[in-house]
């Protein structure tokens, strides 16, 4: 099984040099991989330092070379590098798109992400790759192998979306960040962040979709027992978008001047949905506390609950009994 492993790591690390050499030192790789992450605003060091490629757009480019090499058709295949056709017959799972590593820990090669060149709605924008015995999603985080050192020296954990917003990031000069690979957070990812550091901030994109999961990833955070901030972007911008229209130096001020408390944040943009409505602000109230509820160290919970109380103006001995009916309704 340990021999297993390491093949999957050799072929994995095998492809991912394909995919830089086909990006680098083809014609159809620089024409077309290469300046679309130069068009889109990335310098030569950031693409090299994150290890970008290109698939090429023929079937069976990646399938070939590694049938010339012996590798094992299974590998391929649970590796996700490969798909087999009812007759047997291999394909490159990644054509003609641009190709992201994901590396572990200890900057192994673990899975890919693949971004589509084309415009074109009905096609996904990423595929990525499968789960296999060297690549379980749930407890990745894109680009922690870059980041755990300047995560360490900051004591805090920037949580973006997506591989293009590490990117944008690292070539802003700003390194503590890492992504979650979509917007469902999960615990696992939040077990690996804490072993770093107890702080994180919400990068999430401002569209509602970012909204919505930077609203549960705080909870399932907050759970864990870390202090969590969030900073919205404005007009649905992520943090790549945001980085590439205004530069480097707008963006770190950005971040700043509006990272927020997870109370204020959250309160503002219920209470934003709420208008004037009494019934609708009582629950962003109850919302509110609820989160704070989820907080298991009983002094921050307190600290938080006067917060609460001296901005939403209500009694701070009404917010703790609503927060003790919380607490015996879920007991
Ligand atoms: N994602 C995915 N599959 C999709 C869409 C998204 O795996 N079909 C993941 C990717 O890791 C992506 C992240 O979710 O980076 C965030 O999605 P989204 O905001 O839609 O993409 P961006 O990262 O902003 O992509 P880009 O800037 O390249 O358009
Ligand atoms: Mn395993
Ligand atoms: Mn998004
Ligand atoms: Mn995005
Ligand atoms: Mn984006």
């Amino acid at each position: 099984a340990q021999d297993k492993r390491e093949s999957l790591y050799v072929i994995n690390q095998w492809a991912s040099k394909f995919f830089k050499h086909t990006l680098w030192e083809t014609e159809l790789g620089q024409s077309i991989g290469l300046s679309y992450f130069r068009e889109r605003g990335y310098r030569d060091d950031i693409i090299k330092k994150f290890d970008l490629g290109y698939s090429p757009e023929a079937w069976t480019s990646l399938v070939d070379e590694a049938a010339k090499d012996g590798f094992a058709k299974e590998y391929l295949t649970e590796l996700g590098l490969a798909v087999e056709r009812e007759d047997k017959s291999l394909y490159d799972r990644f054509r003609g798109r641009v190709i992201f590593p994901i590396h572990n820990l200890t900057g192994r090669v673990i899975g890919f992400g693949g971004r589509t060149l084309k415009k074109d709605k009905t096609v996904p924008k990423y595929v990525n790759s499968p789960e296999s015995e060297i690549y379980h999603k749930s407890n990745v985080l894109y680009g922690l192998h870059l980041a755990k050192k300047a995560i360490l020296e900051n004591d805090v954990c920037f949580l973006v979306e997506g591989y293009a917003d590490v990117l944008s990031c690292h070539q802003a000069g700003v390194e503590q960040v890492v992504s979650s690979s979509g917007t469902s957070l999960t615990t696992g990812q939040i077990k690996l962040i804490s072993r770093y550091t107890k702080q994180v901030v919400i990068l999430y994109d401002g569209d509602e979709a970012g909204i919505k999961a930077s609203l549960r990833g705080t909870d399932m955070l907050l759970e864990e027992g870390l202090n969590v901030k969030v900073l919205l972007f404005p007009d649905g911008n992520d943090p790549d978008s945001y980085i590439q229209k205004y530069g480097a130096s707008e963006f770190r001020s950005y971040v700043e001047k509006n990272q927020e408390d997870f109370v204020f944040y959250k309160t503002n943009i219920l209470l934003r949905d709420a208008k004037e409505d009494p019934i609708k602000r009582a629950e962003v109230i109850r919302e509110v506390v609820e989160s704070i509820g989820l907080i298991p160290d009983e002094i921050k919970v307190s600290v938080y609950i006067r917060q609460c109380s001296s901005l939403l103006d209500i009694e701070e001995r009404v917010l703790l009994s609503e927060l003790n009916k919380i607490r015996l309704a879920k007991a």
